[in-house]
């Protein structure tokens, strides 16, 4: 199949998603089409029932009624470690608030590509800004998304010259978004905690001044969706992951489970929580962070505002002391986290790759067979 040049949309050596869209190409362009084990298709992908998923009542979680708080707490923890992930509804957020940074990130990426080009996402990584993230090399298969990314907390990760003035409602919406999101992530941490007999502070004091970004995807439709993803199987470098899927918009994201990849329908007005790498570190590996990926759609576009939620850079990462004993070994290494943002970042996705970073290899791994 030959790549159809479109020099005049090239970010670096890559093409915009939404302006290659227009086009309507035939043949979708070698540097998008997935070698055949990596395909939506390859493996097979189940279409849960809707009772499988895990959805957590918020309300209940605060609730003061203590059989209830009960109950729910032992459905997180379920769902934490079953599945790594779950839709979160009554989660206190106001639905027009959803519904207004849903308005401002599509008309974002509704604008023309010169206006989107002003914040231009520096090739390679993930400052922030317009473009494709974790591009490396130019042999590396291209996702079918464009992806607006900030850094959001602590303010010295705010890059000004990023912040969009157009759309006009855009950087306020993010702002008052982005705020009632970081409090659901710190109240969510503290049923975590709580859902492992921890004591409900433990992770919002270790984690000191947590990082907080926001990730827009806009997924412009497929003519092959079954030769392309719309997102490279990963897992999330934050501890938390708070992901609010767009409105009418197809299914696309897909976690893996049990190896098979099981499709989210979205619950309307909820939000879907992924648990991190940070979490599987912390819980040593108790709760492990879940690998996902995004399809894409023959005619439906689709749009997913993501924030990852994850400790200050110079806090030191390791299993918890009180999830260890003599039975349980402790399987991650301590490391610092900023480093392990480092490496994250620096890296193309790949599944649960970068985790390797954290891990204890056993004995017998080490060895080898005899
Ligand atoms: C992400 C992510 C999935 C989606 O941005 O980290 O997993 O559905 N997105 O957009
Ligand atoms: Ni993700």
């Amino acid at each position: 199949m030959a790549t159809i040049p479109i020099s005049s949309v090239k970010v670096g050596h890559i093409d915009d998603v939404q302006e290659l869209r227009k086009t309507q190409p035939t043949i979708i362009p070698q540097r998008f089409v997935r070698d055949k084990i990596e395909r939506p298709t390859s493996l097979t992908t189940v279409e849960p029932s809707a009772s499988d998923i895990p959805t957590i009542n918020f309300s209940k979680l605060s609730s003061e009624n203590t059989d209830e708080l009960r109950t729910e707490i032992s459905q997180l923890a379920t769902a934490c470690k079953d599945w790594g992930f779950f839709q979160v509804v009554n989660h206190g957020i106001d639905l027009s608030l959803l519904e207004s940074i849903e308005k401002v990130a599509q008309d974002f990426f509704m604008l023309p590509l010169a206006e989107k080009q002003k914040y231009p996402m520096a090739p390679g990584t993930i400052q922030g800004g317009y473009g494709q993230a974790f591009v490396f090399s130019e042999d590396q298969k291209l996702d079918w998304c464009n992806t607006f990314v900030l850094g959001l907390e602590p303010k010295f990760l705010r890059c000004p010259m990023l912040w969009p003035t157009n759309p006009e409602k855009f950087s306020e919406t993010v702002e008052i978004y982005s705020k009632e999101v970081r409090k659901l992530c710190q109240n969510l941490l503290k049923y975590i905690a709580m859902s492992l007999g921890l004591e409900g502070e433990i992770f919002e004091k270790m984690f000191g001044e947590a990082v907080q970004a926001i990730r827009m995807n806009y997924y412009p439709p497929c003519s092959r969706p079954d030769l392309v993803l719309g997102l490279s199987p990963h897992s999330d470098g934050s501890a938390l992951t708070v992901l609010q899927q767009g409105k009418n918009n197809s299914v696309g994201l897909q976690i893996l489970k049990d190896d098979q990849w099981v499709p989210v329908q979205p619950i309307p007005n909820a939000l879907v929580i992924i648990i991190g790498d940070t979490i599987e570190v912390l819980t040593n590996g108790i709760y492990k962070s879940v690998e996902h990926r995004a399809v894409t759609h023959k005619v439906k576009d689709r749009l997913s505002i993501v924030t990852y939620y994850a400790p200050s850079l110079e806090v030191e990462v390791g299993p918890v002391q009180e999830l260890l004993d003599e039975n349980t070994p402790c399987k991650y290494r301590r490391y610092n986290h900023g480093e392990y943002s480092e490496h994250y970042i620096t890296n193309k996705l790949q599944g649960k790759k970068a985790l390797e970073f954290a891990k204890i290899q056993s004995k017998s791994l080490n060895q080898g067979p005899m």
